[in-house]
């Protein structure tokens, strides 16, 4: 298949280029290439490309701006996704959204379900509820959650810069979620364009943590002292937006289409560590 992979330069898309490449032919676009938020854009993309399936990893990632660029940030989620939607149909393509568990209220006691009532806990998660209605009844969802992997930025690595440093890191212990490796979760993706069923899916990681123990994992696994590391409260670590007290996806419509169980978070820390560390 002809596969394009929007967000390309993201750390999910970077992952989801390198494996889906090894069965497909994959189109990497970025927002240097095409900006999804216009309507000639797009058109421009889907005339000279005709994908048989586009992988949606491009978003808005900057939560707490959000709060505050609004209809910036509704737009990059929202719209392009819509015009993405508009255009697959036009040409028959299938697509698959990556969203997030922050489309929930993230006040469940045990995680949420697919098919669990919706209701954002913040803009960013109105923004990718909006995309997810785009594509519901057509294309394929894919909420996941804590996302690290090879990239610019993420909590591995600014937790590995504040420990080599030796600064006192203070981590919220009270939020709860399954961090989850980009290496992890292109696999699943991958199984999921394959095999083309349209539905919501949940795919993260195996295990659960909060803030506070997935820094004490990133220390211990890379060789630093985790004394420096103190847990806290979300109301003593306040931010512009409302972080879910439990991001916790139970994955059960995966595991119906014979998903193997993912591996485990800590596994998953180590390999990334590991592959940090060979380069
Ligand atoms: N990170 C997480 O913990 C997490 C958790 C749950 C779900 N997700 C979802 O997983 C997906 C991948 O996340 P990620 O962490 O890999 O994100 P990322 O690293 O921020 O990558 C997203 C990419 O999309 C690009 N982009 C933004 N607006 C665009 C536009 N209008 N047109 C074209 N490209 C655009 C970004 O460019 P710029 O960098 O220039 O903006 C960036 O290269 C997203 O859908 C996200 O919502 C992420």
């Amino acid at each position: 298949m002809k596969v394009l992979i929007t967000g390309s330069e993201g750390q999910l898309g970077r992952a989801c280029v390198d494996l889906f490449s090894k069965s497909h032919e994959v189109i990497p676009v970025d927002i240097s290439d095409y900006d999804l938020t216009l309507v000639s854009d797009v058109e421009k993309l889907f005339h000279s490309i005709h994908p048989d399936w586009v992988l949606h990893c491009a978003a808005w990632t900057n939560v707490d701006k959000a709060e505050s660029s609004r209809v910036e940030a509704m737009a990059a989620n929202a719209l392009a996704t819509e015009l993405l939607v508009a255009a697959c149909k036009e040409i028959k393509a299938g697509i698959t959204l990556v969203s997030t568990d922050y489309v929930f209220q993230g006040d469940s006691s045990t995680g949420y379900a697919e098919d669990d009532q919706k209701d954002p806990v913040n803009w960013y998660g109105e923004t990718k509820l909006k995309a997810e209605q785009a594509v519901q009844g057509y294309g394929q969802i894919v909420r996941t959650s804590w996302l690290f992997g090879h990239g610019v930025n993420n909590f591995v690595l600014t937790m590995r810069r504040l420990m080599a440093e030796n600064k006192n890191i203070r981590v919220v212990d009270d939020q709860t979620g399954s961090p989850t490796y980009t290496v992890d979760l292109a696999e699943v993706l991958l199984f999921l364009v394959n095999n083309g069923t349209p539905g919501i899916y949940h795919g993260t990681n195996s295990g659960r943590c909060s803030w506070f123990e997935f820094a004490q994992e990133i220390a211990s696994i890379s060789g630093y002292s985790s004394e420096k590391v103190e847990p806290c409260s979300s109301q003593e670590y306040p931010t512009p937006a409302k972080r879910p007290a439990c991001s916790v996806l139970k994955s059960s419509y995966l595991e119906l289409l014979n998903y193997p169980q993912r591996p485990l978070w800590q596994d998953a820390v180590k390999r990334y560590i590991d592959s940090i560390n060979q380069e």
